[in-house]
């Protein structure tokens, strides 16, 4: 099978769908791939690098598109300035389309890939549940983003981040301010801890208050009770009464800030304005605003899309490009992000388009032409993805509040009926079964109420588990075979073990991922 990546030509977009290492991993996965002249010059990866890496080189978008089975993108497909043609219409029949679509905005561009009998997967449809962690370029991109918000930050900032003694004399530490602790506002925070700056976060979700202590940061409150969770890891949209309270704080931390990051995000709504005009009049000049969400209206009052303006002496930055402007290193795990849903598909060998996978399914907007987007409600309620430009999908908007979990409750009855039924016999019984019950109760409740973001520590705790689990079980295994306890114990020690080793090799994985 062939694949295809071609030229951006979206104006100024300088990323590519694959760098020359994700092509090698392509065709470890048993596909060819052809990269059209120049595609990856923006982001610094030469034609030469794509050849060294086994790609064929192909000059002009028309041969390209008609000889791929597979295309990969980064922007959807629109009019092709060179050619005079849509991109769509270049796409030969019954071929697949995969890159960020956004089917919920561009309704006319998928009506147009069906028209060709597409296949197309959207990326940005990927579901945020933690099988597709490793496939979520959305996360990917806003990861940088928020690095990236940060250097723009520091360009425009006539200061040091790092507070300064020399001779010359004392420099105080920047004071930065991010709004909004999802992907984009935690690797902002990491970013400007980093650089030495005194960081506190403001979010309406209390669960991420931990995480931005643990990366050095303050962590801000409002003197109002007001949980921002929703489903799926996301934010729901606040009362205005805490809206108001939001702004009053910000107004306040804007007298000693000298730089605000604002990424506060609802899927599928306009951007809430957070710093309003008070807050930008209270900064001191020279102070500096990067507004994320300036895409979906802005976070801050007065901010323009993909410009930078003055407004009371406080510059304020909306660019809407961040990870283009970070080509190289987003291309690459863009490009990563696509090879694991190749890799998800069954690599050449065994590709297929497996409606049965909720990975697939949710990523899928067309199949052979015939529509498939916004997938089920019922299969994806619960981690069905952000559209983070596009109109909520009906699945989103439709989505039946998060049935009530009745399985721990369930667990306790029985274990309380069990309790009943032991207290008639001996006190050593019914010991060991209120035991067993309270640990099944408890363990429901530590593994199953853990959001996906947490899964990684959670690796920890259930290994910590495991490694009683192992001690209970060899103390169970002193008498004979034939003996029921020895047997459970061999069995508990057997599982707790796997369980163990498994949790070290995923974690020697992920580790691995970050030593490059
Ligand atoms: P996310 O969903 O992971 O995080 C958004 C955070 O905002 C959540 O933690 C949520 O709880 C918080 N939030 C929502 N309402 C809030 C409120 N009223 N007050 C405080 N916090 C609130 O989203 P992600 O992926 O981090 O993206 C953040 C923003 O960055 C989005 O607007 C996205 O469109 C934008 N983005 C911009 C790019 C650019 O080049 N400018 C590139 C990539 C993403």
């Amino acid at each position: 099978m062939k694949i295809g990546v071609p030229r951006e030509v979206w104006p100024g977009e300088c990323r590519v769908a694959a760098s020359p290492a994700n092509v090698k991993r392509l065709q470890k996965l048993g596909f060819s791939v052809v990269v059209e002249k120049g595609a990856g010059t923006a982001a610094s990866f030469d034609d030469d690098g794509y050849r060294t890496a086994g790609a064929e080189i192909v000059d002009g978008a028309a041969s390209l598109w008609q000889q791929s089975d597979i295309v990969i993108k980064v922007r959807a497909p629109m009019e092709h300035p060179d050619l005079g043609t849509h991109e769509a219409d270049l796409l030969r029949e019954g071929g697949t389309l995969i890159g960020f679509i956004w089917p919920g905005q561009e309704q006319a561009l998928v009506q147009k890939l069906a028209s060709r009998k597409a296949t197309v997967l959207a990326m940005d449809c990927v579901p945020r549940i933690s099988r597709a962690q490793k496939l979520d370029a959305l996360s990917s991109m806003a990861n940088i983003a928020g690095y990236r918000a940060v250097l723009e930050a520091a360009h425009h900032f006539g200061s040091f981040f790092t507070g300064q003694m020399t001779a010359a004399g004392k420099v105080p530490p920047a004071r930065v301010l991010v709004v909004g602790a999802g992907v984009a506002g935690l690797s902002a925070i990491g970013a400007a801890r980093g650089l030495g700056a005194i960081v506190r976060a403001f979010d309406t979700r209390p669960e991420v208050a931990e995480q931005v202590q643990s990366m050095g940061a303050e962590f801000l409150t409002v003197e109002m009770e007001e949980d921002g969770t929703g489903s799926g890891g996301y934010a729901k949209q606040m009362s205005q009464a805490f809206i108001d309270a939001e702004h009053a704080l910000f107004e306040e931390q804007a007298r000693e800030t000298d730089i605000i990051i604002t990424t506060a995000l609802i899927p599928g709504k306009p951007a809430p304005l957070l710093i309003t005009e008070q807050a930008v009049k209270n900064m001191k000049p020279g102070s500096v605003i990067v507004d994320l969400a300036a895409e979906r209206g802005g976070n801050a009052a007065g901010t323009v899309a993909d410009q930078v303006v003055q407004s009371h002496g406080v510059t304020m930055i909306g660019y809407t490009d961040l990870p283009s402007r970070m080509a190289n290193v987003s291309s690459n795990l863009y490009g990563n992000n696509i090879c694991h849903l190749l890799d998800d598909m069954g690599g050449a060998e065994e590709y297929r388009v497996d409606e049965e996978d909720e990975v697939i399914r949710g990523t899928l907007v067309l199949h052979d032409g015939e529509m498939k987007w916004p997938a089920p409600v019922k299969k994806l309620a619960v981690d069905q993805k952000k559209p983070e430009t596009a109109e909520p999908s009906e699945a989103v908007v439709a989505a039946p509040a998060e049935k009530k979990d009745r399985g721990p409750w369930m667990l306790l009855l029985i274990g309380l009926a069990l309790i009943a039924v032991g207290w008639s016999g001996d006190s050593g019984f019914l010991h060991q079964v209120s035991v067993f019950v309270l640990s099944c109760f408890i363990g429901y409740q530590v593994i199953w109420n853990v959001s996906a973001s947490l899964h990684t520590p959670l690796m920890s705790v259930t290994n910590a588990i495991s490694g009683i689990i192992i001690v209970g079980g060899m103390l169970q295994m002193g008498g004979s075979m034939e003996d029921p306890a020895t047997v459970l114990g061999v069995i508990a020690v057997l599982f707790a073990t796997i369980n163990i080793a498994g949790g070290f090799l995923v974690t020697q994985r992920m580790l691995k991922m970050f030593q490059g």
